[in-house]
């Protein structure tokens, strides 16, 4: 059994998903465990290379986690032939320009979602990465939640019966900044010149959450809302939200099923968890969290009655059964990065690519221009 050297050149990993996630989640857990195993038993071993803005703030990173690279440099780390794939979670404002340039030099990339912050670049991404013939990989961190996974094991056994409707609450109060308790989500959500907004954030996830959790997306009709106009930034400075902070959207899916999505930074919560997707069919209903999902099947449901002059007897949650943890789930940053490795070394099957990558932002701009014009928008096919 061998073990092999991946060299990744890990961009934006001081950033609040390139750092918790990707880097302490992802690449230092997969170098403790002794690299992501392939089929037939060989080892990779991640080795990468921390590249950021401010040269001693990545060195002590890279120290702080037993990492012996760091740069500031990304054009010369780029040029290094040894390591093989770019690994982009910064901004979503230069993440085209970054991909472009990776793939140009031969790597093979993966990256946070969006995939870029208009739909052509998007596209011309995944043209320009088929050209090249790299691999290429998308986050797509949702499917590999214990919840979806589990409501999309309910689907696959045929558990809904036909399955109709599908409605998502996300979201959670972001304090504004000005009154003692700092926001939690860096200000660049909240500025369209950055690539902010909620729409273009959520979207491309509810797109292959969708697709693969429930069925293909066919239409969509989605009202945008900035609830909160005025916030205060990271220095304390008052800024202008110039985006969504809230997004209505419905979806018509393929076999008529209805699904619609909430998604706000202006919420408090009074539900199961941060994301909560219940999908009802003729034979049952399911109701999803990030980690727990429960069912209420056809001949448990119960007949609660319509009666405004009695307090509700009925506790609706407990009339709900759990579907057990029957096996053990990891991290889902960590299982898709080892299953790209696999696919980088191994060829083994991988969707998650810049196609899917760029359904997600084709939605998120079909959101918004069905916003902007009032109106129902079909999603086509993309022609990549
Ligand atoms: N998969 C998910 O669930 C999920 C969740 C949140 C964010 N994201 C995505 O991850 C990306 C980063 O989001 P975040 O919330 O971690 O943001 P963040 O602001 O915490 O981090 C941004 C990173 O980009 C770097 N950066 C910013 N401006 C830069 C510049 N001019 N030059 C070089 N580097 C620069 C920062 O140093 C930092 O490392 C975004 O594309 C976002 O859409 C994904």
């Amino acid at each position: 059994m061998a073990t092999h050297r991946l060299g990744i050149i890990m961009n934006g990993v001081t950033g609040r998903m390139g750092l918790n996630q990707h880097l302490i989640r992802s690449i230092v857990a997969i170098r403790d465990q002794g690299g992501a195993a392939l089929p037939n038993g060989d080892r990779v071993m991640p080795d990468p290379i921390l590249v950021g803005r401010n040269a001693e703030r990545v060195a002590a990173l890279a120290r702080e986690h037993g990492i012996a690279r760091s740069t500031t440099d990304l054009t010369t780390a780029l040029a290094n032939p040894d390591d093989t794939l770019f690994f982009d979670a910064a901004t979503t404002q230069m993440r085209a320009d970054l991909l472009t340039q990776a793939i140009e030099t031969g790597k093979n990339i993966y990256c946070e979602k969006p995939v870029s912050d208009t739909l052509a670049k998007a596209v011309a991404l995944a043209k320009l990465a088929k050209a090249h013939g790299i691999k290429h990989g998308v986050v797509q961190d949702k499917l590999f939640l214990p919840g979806l996974r589990k409501l999309r094991m309910l689907r696959d056994s045929g558990f809904f019966g036909r399955m109709f409707a599908v409605r998502g609450e996300f979201g959670y109060w972001v304090f504004e900044g000005d009154w003692g308790q700092p926001a939690q989500r860096p200000s660049w959500n909240y500025k369209k010149a950055e690539g902010g907004g909620i729409i273009l954030d959520m979207l491309c996830h509810w797109r292959y959450v969708l697709d693969h959790c429930f069925a293909p997306v066919k239409a969509v009709s989605c009202l945008g809302a900035t609830h909160i106009p005025t916030r205060v930034d990271e220095s304390g400075k008052t800024y202008t939200n110039d985006v969504d902070d809230a997004a209505y959207a419905t979806f018509q899916l393929e076999g008529g099923i209805v699904a619609h999505m909430n998604s706000s930074w202006a919420v408090r919560v009074r539900r199961d968890d941060l994301v909560t997707f219940q999908a009802d069919g003729t034979h049952g209903s399911a109701v999803a969290g990030l980690t727990r999902c429960f069912t209420q099947h056809r001949v448990n449901t119960p007949r609660p009655v319509w009666n405004p002059d009695v307090p509700q007897t009925m506790n609706f949650y407990e009339q709900w059964e759990e579907v057990p943890d029957n096996i053990s789930y990891e991290n889902g940053f960590k299982i898709q990065w080892e299953d790209f490795i696999r696919h980088i070394y191994a060829g083994t099957p991988w969707k998650h690519d810049l196609v899917e990558g760029a359904k997600g932002v084709q939605l998120a701009e079909l959101g918004l221009k069905s916003w902007a014009e009032r109106r129902w928008l079909d999603v086509p096919p993309l022609d990549i």
